[in-house]
């Protein structure tokens, strides 16, 4: 009995010292300032369970929807808030393992660690920085600097959705290769019924899955 006690401390030790097995993916889930941006918690937890390390970058409006402790505690790492995240933990060279647990990533670590960026919810006001390239804050500057597939899962007003200058923006991004899913039609939390819901958590988490794959197929 003590003996498998002892067994199971072992073994639960042993699994948070090693946090990242041989192929595992890492995505960054960038959250928006949308009143869906409660649904990302999900989404984390999701990514987490499918064996991807999680990094979170969250815009400062979306800090106002949900708590990036939240998120921290989910995807089991450091969520990126600002720019100036950067200044308490800036440390030239190689990060150990073991410090791994601490290490907030700066934004170009991020955006070259990344094997997919997922922006869920992405509000109207994201998709037309990254339209135009704008780059003033952590997730827009990852989303200029990474070179992995971006996935956007848009949340917003159905007029806000149908507006030319969203449908604009929309398309030059698809030009550029993003994909969308989404939205989906359905009571929206501002009262109107329409086009513009988040896709369903399960749906963007299966995308992201299979954007993942479809790397190591083109690579294989
Ligand atoms: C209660 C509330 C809900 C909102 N929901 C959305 C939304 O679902 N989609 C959206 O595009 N904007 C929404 N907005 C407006 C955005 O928060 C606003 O455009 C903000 O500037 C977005 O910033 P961000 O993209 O940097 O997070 C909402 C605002 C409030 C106050």
């Amino acid at each position: 009995m003590a003996t498998n006690s002892k067994r199971a401390r072992e073994k639960t030790s042993a699994r948070k010292v090693v946090r990242i097995r041989p192929g595992t993916k890492s995505v960054v889930l960038g959250v928006t300032g949308s009143i869906a941006a409660y649904k990302s918690a999900e989404l984390a937890s999701l990514l987490v369970k499918q064996g991807h390390e999680v990094f979170v970058v969250m815009t400062q409006d979306a800090t106002e929807f949900i708590s990036p402790l939240t998120l921290q505690t989910l995807s089991k790492n450091p969520v990126t808030t600002s720019f100036f995240d950067e200044k308490e933990n800036w440390r030239p060279g190689h990060i150990e393992l073991a410090d791994r647990a601490n290490w907030r990533h700066g934004h170009i670590e991020l955006a070259d660690r990344a094997n997919l960026l997922l922006i869920a919810p992405a509000t109207a006001h994201i998709i037309a920085e990254l339209s135009h390239g704008l780059a003033a804050h952590p997730l827009a500057a990852i989303a200029l600097a990474t070179r992995a597939p971006i996935l956007l899962a848009p949340a917003m007003n159905g007029k806000m959705w149908q507006h030319p200058a969203t449908i604009e923006n929309v398309e030059k991004l698809k030009a550029r290769g993003v994909e969308f899913i989404g939205p989906e039609e359905g009571m929206l939390a501002c009262g109107y019924e329409g086009l513009g819901r988040l896709w369903k958590v399960d749906d963007i988490a299966f995308r992201a899955e299979f954007l993942l794959a479809r790397q190591d197929n083109l690579i294989a």
